[in-house]
């Protein structure tokens, strides 16, 4: 290939690569777009929870290594698990307030999402205490009436769902677990004995 001809080809693919998102953002409406950005959001941020959780249940990281992590995951940026009440509240100002199972979801989720910080800030403030430290994990892969697993993701989507369903031209997302329930959904998960 010439020097031109490739110079040709990399216009055209960057001119390609520019022109998509703008004629997305042209079909969308504010609410599809808006919803469509908190639930990638979210999802972002409950990765980034499941690698926590993943690391932390194969046994390879310290205490203090496990507490650096947890303190990024409770800064209040994107893809932090610090993030995820934002993005609750505002696909819930996308919902229809008819919507009972959506909105029902997210009334769980207002009530134990802070389960999930409260015990991200034991683990940085307890490097070295490896109980304390797998307690917290346990509590969050297996929050006594709100087990990650088997409600709160399975509520995630349900949120996520009745922002779609009334915003047209948003798109879902299915929501991963991790390692311990892929498919998170009631059942899925069998919490150790307390
Ligand atoms: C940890 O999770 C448990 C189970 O949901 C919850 O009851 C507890 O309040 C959480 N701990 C903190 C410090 O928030």
């Amino acid at each position: 290939m010439s020097v031109q001809a490739l110079a040709l080809t990399l216009l055209s693919i960057s001119a390609a690569t520019l022109a998509a998102p703008a004629r997305l953002t042209l079909r969308l409406s504010f609410g599809a777009a808006a919803t469509n950005d908190n639930i990638q959001g979210w999802q972002d941020d409950i990765s980034n929870v499941n690698g926590f959780l993943n690391t932390a249940a194969a046994g390879l990281l310290s205490g203090a290594q496990l507490a650096t992590t947890a303190t990024q995951l409770l800064l209040d940026i994107p893809g932090a698990a610090a993030d995820e009440p934002n993005c609750l509240i505002a696909l819930t100002g996308l919902l229809n307030p008819t919507d009972t199972t959506a909105v029902d979801a997210s009334d769980d989720l207002m009530a134990i999402i802070g389960g999930v910080l409260g015990n991200l800030t034991t683990i940085v403030d307890n490097p070295s205490d490896a109980a304390a430290i797998s307690s917290a994990v346990d509590q969050i892969n297996c929050l006594r009436y709100a087990n990650r697993c088997n409600f709160v993701l399975p509520d995630i989507d349900e949120v996520c769902a009745g922002a779609v369903a009334n915003n047209a031209g948003a798109t879902s997302a299915t929501t991963v677990g991790p390692l311990v329930c892929p498919v998170p959904a009631p059942g899925s998960f069998v919490c150790p004995a307390a």
